[in-house]
C-alpha cells in the first residue's frame, strides 16, 4: 500500500486529521487518535505489530567516533521492525534514519527518539538530588523545560526522566538521579519534572515524551548494591516507593520503565501487579511502559524465564509494552502470537500504547519534527539558560555548618587558598549521566568562579593537594604551604562523577582516596577552614562535620557550579538549599531515614532495653529537611485552625516565621504530621507540606498551609488505602527535627 492510501485511511475514520491533543501527556483517551490507532492496527501484519515493541539502541562506532546506521538496522526498519531507538541523536542522524523508516517500511510508521536526558541537555544543570535540595519544584520544572528545548532540537523526541526511585541507602550510586528518601518530595519533583519535560502537551514541538522510571522500587535495594533484590512489604512499595511514580502519572506522563530489581521474588519486568494491576488498572496509566536496557533477557538471570521466548512472553504479558535493546520481541512474539500463547488482543493492546504516544507526539504528520540543524547550536547554552542553571544551583546548595560565621567570606581577602583537585576539575561538576552532551568547556570551575568573585588584591594560591579517589599523597606538601600561607582556605573534596550514577554503589561512603588525610593535614595549618563538598550521595563526614569549622554542601552543580559556588562563599548568595536525605554517621546506621517508625522500645536515654546502637545515637548527622542560613528564623504562633476536622475535610495550619538576622534570605517552611494512634504503626513524621519564602531583616511572615485530610491516610494490611480518624500531631519548621507542635482530632 502507498503512503498516500494509508494516509486516505486515517483521514476517512477521523473527523480531523489535526490530533487534539491539549492535554499534557497521556491522562485520557483521545477518540481521534484512538480511531487512527484503530485504522493503523487493521493494517499491520503480526510481525509489523510486534516491531512497534522493538527499541534499538544506536551502535557507536570507534573509527567514525560517532553512532552509524548498521546494515542490520536498515533491514530490521525496513520490514518495520523497528518502533524506536535510543541513543541515535542529532538532526542529522535522527533524520537518515527516521527516512528510512517512513519512507522505506510497508506502513511509513515513524520511529520514536529516545535519549537519558537527566539533568539537561548541553546545559548540565544540577544532578536531581541536588536540585531536590532547592525544594523548589518550579526550578525542576523550569530545568526540565529547557533540557527539553535542548534537547527537541537535536532529533530527540523522548526522554528517559524523571527518575523517581525513593532511596533510603546512599551507598546505593543511583540516589545522584533522584529527589532522595521522601515520597512527598520526591511526588512533587517527579510531577514537576513531568511538567517541564512535557511542556504544553505534546502537540508543542519543544516537548519531549518523560518517563517515570524505575517502575519500582528500585532504590531498596539490599546493601545498596545496585541491581540487587528488593524484599519489601506491599505496603511499603505502595505507601513510600509509589507515590512519586502516581505523582507522574497523575501529571500526564507519558511512558514508565520497568526496574531492572525484583521485588519480593518478583522482576518487575515480569511483574503483572505493578505492571498491569497497579500501574493501568488502579491508576488508570494510557501510556505505554518499556523495559529496562536488556531487562527482558535478564529474567533468564532472574531465574523466571528459562528461554529467551518464555523471557519475551513474561515481560509482554506482565505489561512491559517495548523491549529495549534485547529484540527478544520480534524474535519471539510472532512465535508467541502463532501458537496462542500470546493473545493477538494482548499484542493489539501494546502496540495501540506505543501508537497512542507517537500519534499524539504528531509524528505521523511531520516525522522530523524534532530535527533542526539550523536550531541545534542557538539553543543549547544561551544566556538565559545558563542563567537559570546558576539560579537553580544556587538554590541547590546546602551550608551545613557555618561556626563563627566564618563565612561569608569577604572579597578582598588578602590570600585565599583553593585546595583540591574538584576545585579544578571541569568534568566533575557535570555529575553521572552528562554524557552524551554535557560538555567540560561549559563548565565553570569553582577556582574560576572564585578568581572571578574575588578583589582584584586578592591572592590565590591554587594546590591540588590529592587526586580525590586515589592514594598518591605527593601534592601533600604543596596543599598544605598554600594553606598556611593564605588568610583562609577552601577545601574541595568529594567524588569524581563517576563514582555515583548506575552501577556506582559504595560499601564505604567516606571521602574516598587519601582526602580525609588530606582534610586533617590541612586543617592543622590552623587557618579558617571552608569545606566545599562535590558528591552524588551523603557523605560519612563526622570527623569534618566536628572539626572543620564551615561546611557547604555542593552536589554535582553543572555548568555554573564556579559561579553558584563562589556566590555562597562570598555573600551574594545567601544560602537556603535543605537535604532531600540524611546524612549517616556511620554506614553502620543504614538505611536511615526521618520517617521511620516508633519501635515499641523507642530509644530512651541510658535505658539498655530500647532501640539503639551501642556506639553510635540513632540521630543522623545531619537530618532530613536540614540547611542553614546566612541569617536566621524564628518560628513562633503554631496555630491549627480547627481543632475537630471531619473526613474530606481539611484544616488550615499556619506559622508565623521571622527573619531575626541580619539580612535577607530564603527559609523551607516544613510541615510533617504524624498520625498518632492507627490500626497500622505509621511513621514518626511526614512530610505533608513545604514552602519556600524570602523574609527580609525583621521581616515576619505567617506561612498557612492547607492539610488535605484525604492525604492523612495509607495502605492497610489488607492493601486498602485508609484514613482513620483519630488525633493528628502537625509539626512545622525548618527543618525535620527543629518543630513547633500542634494537633487537631479527625472525626468521622
Ligand atoms: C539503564 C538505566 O538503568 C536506565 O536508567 C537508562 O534509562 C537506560 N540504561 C538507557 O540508557
Amino acid at each position: 500500500m502507498s503512503r498516500g492510501n494509508l494516509f486516505l485511511i486515517f483521514v476517512l475514520v477521523s473527523p480531523s486529521w489535526e490530533i487534539c491533543c491539549s492535554q499534557r501527556g497521556v491522562t485520557s483517551i483521545d477518540p481521534v487518535i484512538e480511531r487512527k490507532v484503530d485504522s493503523l492496527l487493521a493494517l499491520m501484519t503480526v510481525e509489523e505489530k510486534v516491531g512497534q515493541l522493538n527499541q534499538l539502541a544506536g551502535q557507536w562506532d570507534e573509527n567514525a567516533r560517532r553512532v552509524i546506521l548498521t546494515d542490520e538496522q536498515r533491514n530490521l526498519m525496513k520490514r518495520g521492525l523497528v518502533g524506536s531507538f535510543l541513543n541515535v541523536t542529532g538532526s542529522e542522524l535522527t533524520r537518515e534514519f527516521q527516512r528510512i523508516a517512513v519512507n522505506e517500511s510497508r506502513l511509513h510508521i515513524p520511529l520514536i527518539f529516545a535519549l537519558d536526558v537527566i539533568h539537561g541537555l548541553r546545559t548540565t544543570f544540577p544532578i536531581p538530588l541536588a536540585e531536590a535540595s532547592s525544594w523548589d519544584p518550579e526550578a525542576a520544572e523550569m530545568s526540565a523545560r529547557i533540557a527539553a528545548r535542548e534537547a527537541s532540537a537535536f532529533g530527540i523526541n523522548w526522554t528517559f526522566a524523571p527518575m523517581v526511585d525513593i532511596a533510603r541507602d546512599p551507598r546505593w550510586g543511583r540516589i545522584a538521579e533522584g529527589s532522595g528518601e521522601d515520597p512527598y518530595l520526591g511526588s512533587m519533583m517527579a510531577a514537576a519534572r513531568v511538567r517541564g519535560f512535557q511542556g504544553s502537551g505534546f502537540h508543542d514541538s519543544t516537548s519531549l515524551v518523560a518517563c517515570a522510571k524505575h517502575f519500582a522500587a528500585y532504590g531498596a535495594a539490599e546493601a545498596g548494591r545496585d541491581y540487587n533484590t528488593v524484599d519489601i512489604s506491599e505496603q511499603t512499595l505502595r505507601d513510600i516507593y509509589l507515590p512519586p511514580f502516581r505523582a507522574a502519572v497523575d501529571a500526564g506522563v507519558g511512558t514508565l520503565m520497568s526496574a531492572f530489581n525484583e521485588i519480593a521474588g518478583v522482576p518487575s519486568t515480569a511483574n503483572h501487579k505493578l505492571l498491569t494491576t497497579i500501574l493501568r488498572s488502579e491508576w488508570g496509566f494510557k501510556g505505554f511502559v518499556v523495559s529496562d536496557w536488556e531487562a527482558v533477557e535478564e529474567l533468564q538471570e532472574h531465574g523466571i524465564a528459562g528461554t529467551p521466548g518464555e523471557a519475551a512472553l513474561k515481560a509482554i504479558t506482565a505489561g512491559v509494552d517495548m523491549d529495549m535493546a534485547t529484540q527478544l520481541y520480534i524474535k519471539h512474539l510472532p512465535e508467541m502470537v502463532e501458537s496462542g500463547a500470546l493473545s493477538m488482543g494482548a499484542l493489539n493492546e501494546a502496540v495501540r500504547r506505543v501508537l497512542r504516544v507517537k500519534f499524539a507526539l504528531g509524528l505521523f504528520e511531520n516525522p522530523y519534527r524534532n530535527c533542526h540543524p539550523e536550531l541545534e547550536n542557538e539553543v543549547v547554552v544561551t544566556a538565559q539558560s545558563r542563567g537559570a542553571a546558576r539560579k537553580i544551583a544556587g538554590e541547590s546548595i546546602v551550608l551545613l555548618k557555618n561556626a563563627n560565621a566564618l563565612l561569608p567570606l569577604k572579597k578582598d581577602i588578602r590570600t585565599l587558598a583553593v585546595i583540591g583537585s574538584l576545585a579544578n576539575s571541569k568534568v566533575d561538576p557535570l555529575g553521572p549521566w552528562a554524557g552524551f552532551f554535557g560538555r567540560p568547556e561549559d563548565v565553570v570551575t569553582v577556582l574560576e568562579g572564585i578568581k572571578a568573585k574575588v578583589s582584584a588584591n586578592t591572592q590565590i594560591l591554587y594546590a591540588r593537594g590529592c587526586e580525590s579517589r586515589f592514594s598518591d599523597t605527593t601534592g601533600f606538601g604543596e596543599a598544605v604551604r598554600a594553606a598556611q600561607g593564605a588568610d583562609a582556605i577552601v577545601l574541595v573534596v568529594g567524588e569524581t562523577r563517576d563514582m555515583s550514577g548506575e552501577a556506582s554503589s559504595r560499601s564505604d561512603i567516606g571521602l574516598p582516596g587519601v582526602q580525609e588525610e588530606l582534610v586533617k593535614r590541612v586543617y592543622a595549618a590552623g587557618h579558617p577552614l571552608v569545606l566545599v563538598l562535590m558528591n552524588g550521595r551523603p557523605l560519612t563526614i563526622a570527623w569534618e562535620a566536628a572539626n572543620i569549622p564551615a561546611i557547604i554542601e555542593s552536589w554535582f552543580l553543572g555548568v555554573e557550579t564556579g559561579n553558584a559556588v563562589a556566590s555562597v562563599l562570598f555573600g551574594d548568595l545567601n544560602p537556603s538549599g535543605k537535604l532531600p536525605v540524611s546524612f549517616p554517621r556511620t554506614v553502620g546506621q543504614i538505611p536511615i531515614y526521618y520517617n521511620h517508625k516508633n519501635t515499641g522500645r523507642p530509644f530512651v536515654e541510658k535505658e539498655k532495653y530500647t532501640s539503639k546502637f551501642l556506639d553510635l545515637p540513632n540521630t543522623p548527622l545531619f537530618p532530613f529537611g536540614y540547611g542553614m542560613s546566612y541569617t536566621s528564623f524564628s518560628y513562633s504562633n503554631l496555630r491549627v485552625m480547627s481543632l475537630k476536622v471531619r473526613k474530606h475535610e481539611s484544616v488550615t495550619v499556619s506559622i508565623e516565621v521571622k527573619n531575626t538576622g541580619a539580612q535577607a534570605g530564603d527559609d523551607v517552611v516544613q510541615l510533617y504530621v504524624h498520625d498518632d494512634v492507627a490500626s497500622n504503626t505509621r511513621p514518626v513524621k511526614e512530610l505533608n507540606g513545604f514552602r519556600r519564602i524570602t523574609l527580609n531583616p525583621e521581616e515576619s511572615k505567617t506561612v498557612e498551609f492547607t492539610v488535605d485530610t484525604d492525604r492523612l491516610g495509607f495502605h492497610n494490611s489488607d492493601m486498602k488505602y485508609v484514613v482513620e480518624p483519630g488525633k493528628f500531631k502537625v509539626f512545622i519548621g525548618g527543618n525535620s527535627v527543629d518543630c513547633l507542635e500542634g494537633s487537631f482530632e479527625l472525626t468521622e
